[in-house]
């Protein structure tokens, strides 16, 4: 395993993070404990000594799960990161409940990097009005938790505000080469970095899509390439080429993604990237957007369709399921996550976002289309 400094600290972490949001689970949904914490060891036996957890992962199971795995002297070897559910913070009372609950289910004395769960614009000015940094300064200072961050999920604009508003000793953000120019982006990480915040990453593999069997004319591309390297490989390389990241978190589940990260977090140094292989990437991640079905940009401009259908996210679904050989995922995601009743085939057609749509997009087309293919399997 490798290891990166962590902002201003004198800390060593593992440049491969633990993600306890996507742990193995039995047929009705809840955790294999067993496999779980047989995963968390082993990762940590192999030199893992950073695990990232939240309030809500798993329905709360997460923290207890992942603090029975810290049993045994485990918990000396590693640094935990949890998160703080903003969402469930009404008055300032609850952030100090939630610290305290979350403290209990880990079975630990303190936390030693804490961060703000998921915030955004709307989100940042709530908890500062309840007093977060208040909290903060009060929980350091009972020795609760031992640095602060937060993570996030809106633009560019919202992050810096965050980032200069308060003495952050990092920050977390979802990135991987399909997303450069999405939320924080390369333009966030090169922003925190340079103010000296560690940087830790999210969804560096789009939440597994990155890593799935690529369609052929991806595959044709990454052929090209000299040095053969997995899928998985190709997008945790082009994290880790960067000096800027300090861990990639990765959500993994199965002893087989877990061998494999291992092995490629050991290997790769900043700047082992030829200029080739840069290339070859940015030439995957257009030949990935050209993969889509339907070229709506998510401008939002059709989001108050009579029926409540939320084009733009079908879309995304919809371009995902074949840009990413998805169509699993996708469907299954489609199904579970919107009504049926504000679903694609709810469209009365009455065209409305046709005539808004700065895309001359065939909305109630590709509307067919896309619920048509997301319930075919
Ligand atoms: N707002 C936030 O703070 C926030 C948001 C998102 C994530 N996170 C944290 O960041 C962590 C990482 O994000 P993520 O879980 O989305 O990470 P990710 O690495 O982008 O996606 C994880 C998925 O990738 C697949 N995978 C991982 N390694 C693989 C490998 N070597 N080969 C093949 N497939 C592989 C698995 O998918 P399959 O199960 O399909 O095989 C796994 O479930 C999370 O676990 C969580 O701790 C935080």
């Amino acid at each position: 395993m490798q290891y990166r400094k962590f902002g201003k600290t004198n800390i060593e972490v593992s440049t491969l993070g633990f993600g306890c949001m996507r742990f193995p689970c039995i047929p009705d949904g809840n955790i294999n404990e067993e496999e779980a914490i047989k995963q968390l060891r082993t990762a940590i036996d192999n030199g893992v000594n950073y695990l990232d957890t939240a309030y809500v992962y798993h329905n709360g199971k997460s923290e207890v799960v992942l603090g029975k795995a810290l049993k045994d002297g485990y918990r000396e070897k590693v640094y935990i990161a949890d998160k703080l559910p903003t969402w469930s913070a009404h008055v300032y009372e609850d952030f100090e409940k939630l610290l305290d609950k979350q403290l209990e289910r880990l079975q630990v004395e303190f936390i030693d990097f804490y961060l703000i769960h998921a915030l955004n614009k709307g989100s940042f000015e709530k908890v500062k009005d309840l007093g977060i940094y208040k909290f903060i300064d009060k929980a350091l200072m009972d020795g609760k938790i031992k640095h602060i961050g937060f993570s996030f999920h809106d633009n560019i604009e919202t992050f810096k505000t965050i980032v200069d508003d308060y003495n952050w000793e990092f920050c977390q953000i979802q990135l991987n080469y399909m997303d450069e120019f999405n939320q924080a982006g390369l333009e966030g990480l090169y922003y925190a970095a340079a103010k000296d915040l560690a940087v830790i990453i999210m969804e560096p593999l789009l939440g597994g899509k990155l890593a799935n069997i690529p369609p052929e004319p991806i595959k044709e591309l990454w052929d090209l390439s000299e040095k053969k390297r997995t899928p998985a490989e190709w997008a945790l390389t082009w994290l880790w080429d960067k000096p800027e990241v300090t861990v990639i978190l990765s959500g993994m589940n199965s002893m087989e993604q877990l061998t494999e990260n291992i092995n490629i977090a050991g290997t790769i140094k900043p700047n082992s990237l030829s200029k080739e292989e840069k290339e070859l990437i940015n030439k995957v991640k257009i030949k990935y957007t050209e993969l889509t079905k339907v070229g709506c940009t998510g401008c939002n401009y059709c989001v108050d369709c009579p029926k409540g259908i939320n084009i733009p996210n079908i879309f995304s679904i919809y371009n995902e399921a074949y840009m990413y050989n998805a169509l699993n995922t996708c469907s299954t995601h489609y199904t579970n996550s919107i009504k049926k009743e504000n679903n694609a085939s709810a469209c009365i057609e009455c065209k409305k976002c046709e005539k808004i749509c700065p895309q001359v997009l065939n909305i109630t087309q590709h509307l067919k289309d896309a619920h048509r293919e997301l319930t075919s399997i």
